[in-house]
């Protein structure tokens, strides 16, 4: 097998092909030739020690793939060689083959090929759950997406549309403001790459404009930072502010915010929801699949590279070049 390994922490440039020998099956595990391995933010943190999970090294990092089960380990049901199937991986999803533990696969439906299956469990499973789940969002109500171009703020987008939200997605450039409207956003709005105070003064006057009076009902804040305070102060009377996740940083926020609009800062942790509410999970990959069947949501891969180049596709991610999805495929 071949696999991109991380034997030192650092950036993109410290990953080395290497050639290993063929894995065997662990029990409870299936073990999956990769076809396609999807990129996401925490890979970049990961392999420089700045994420929660620290794997011992060398690995290969690589949190979703989906590719073919060619072995079914010792007290695995329901799984048979030959299989599709996509996963959550945490890591080792940068190789052509990775023991997954079998309750964490999801069989692909024939409608989707590869590269669509190895990008859709983590975003649309985080923006679903942070929707419906946290924010318990309605028809009707409006939602700001912060980082709206990014991997799970593109799904918000149109899992934000599904559910019948007037959305606003802000992000940092034109190009990515054309690429949210494709997605179906109502509104754009375009905030520095640098936020200083008076750029958070003009950016809560932007989304209050754009919201109306009646201020944001749901904030999904994908990039943190100086970015989240301005959209805390355009919520609506009882509105929710998610948290998701902190590419700019980790904000501080005066609580006196809340009491005045009688409103929840909600914290998201998807990958922790999956173990904790293995049924409703289950419920919110059904929702996921029938929308992707009925075209309400497809992930948009703005790029794919082979296996040997995943340094260059992190790189894109690492400066916040990414529009929608990035995926290896890995022949
Ligand atoms: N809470 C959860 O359960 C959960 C689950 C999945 C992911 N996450 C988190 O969600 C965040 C987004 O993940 P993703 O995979 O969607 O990433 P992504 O595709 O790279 O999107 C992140 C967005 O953040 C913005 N950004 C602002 N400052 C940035 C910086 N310094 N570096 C890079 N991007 C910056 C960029 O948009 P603009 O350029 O438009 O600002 C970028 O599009 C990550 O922090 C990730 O860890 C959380």
């Amino acid at each position: 097998m071949k696999a991109m390994l991380s034997t030192a922490p650092g950036g993109p440039e410290t990953l080395e092909l290497t050639e290993l020998p063929d894995p065997k099956v662990q029990a409870g595990h299936l073990l999956v030739r990769v076809r396609a391995a999807g990129l996401n933010f925490p890979d970049t943190l990961m392999i420089r020690d700045l994420y929660q999970i620290k794997p011992p090294r060398p690995y290969a990092p690589g949190g979703e793939i989906a590719g073919d089960v060619i072995a079914v380990g010792e007290g695995v049901e329901g799984y048979s060689v030959g299989d599709r199937v996509l996963a959550l991986t945490g890591f080792g999803g940068f190789a052509t083959h990775v023991n997954v533990d079998a309750t964490k696969a999801v069989p692909v439906p024939d409608d989707m090929p590869y590269d669509d299956a190895a990008c859709f469990i983590f975003t649309y499973g985080t923006s679903h759950h942070a929707l419906k789940d946290r924010a318990k969002l309605k028809a009707g109500e409006t939602l700001l997406i912060l980082g709206a171009a990014g991997g799970v703020g593109a799904a918000a987008i149109e899992l934000g549309k599904a559910a019948g939200a007037k959305v606003i997605a802000a992000v940092s450039s034109e190009d990515k403001a054309a690429f949210c409207k494709e997605l179906g956003a109502d509104e754009t709005l375009v905030y520095p790459r640098d936020l200083d105070r008076d750029g958070q003064k003009a950016l809560s006057g932007q989304i209050k404009e754009l919201a109306g009076p009646r201020g944001v009902d749901v904030v999904y804040d994908a990039v943190g930072g100086a970015y989240a305070e301005p959209a805390i102060r355009s919520l609506a009377w009882e509105g929710r502010f998610l948290v998701v996740g902190f590419p700019a940083g980790i904000p501080k926020i005066p609580l006196n915010l809340t009491l005045l609009k009688g409103s929840q800062i909600v914290g998201v942790f998807w990958g922790a929801s999956v173990r904790v509410d293995p049924k409703g999970h289950a419920e919110n990959m059904a929702d996921l699949f029938k929308l992707y069947a009925e075209g309400k949501v497809k992930p948009r891969i703005s790029a794919t590279f082979p296996l040997a180049e995943a340094a260059q596709a992190l790189e894109l991610m690492q400066d916040r070049k990414v529009m929608g999805k990035v995926v290896l495929t890995v022949d």
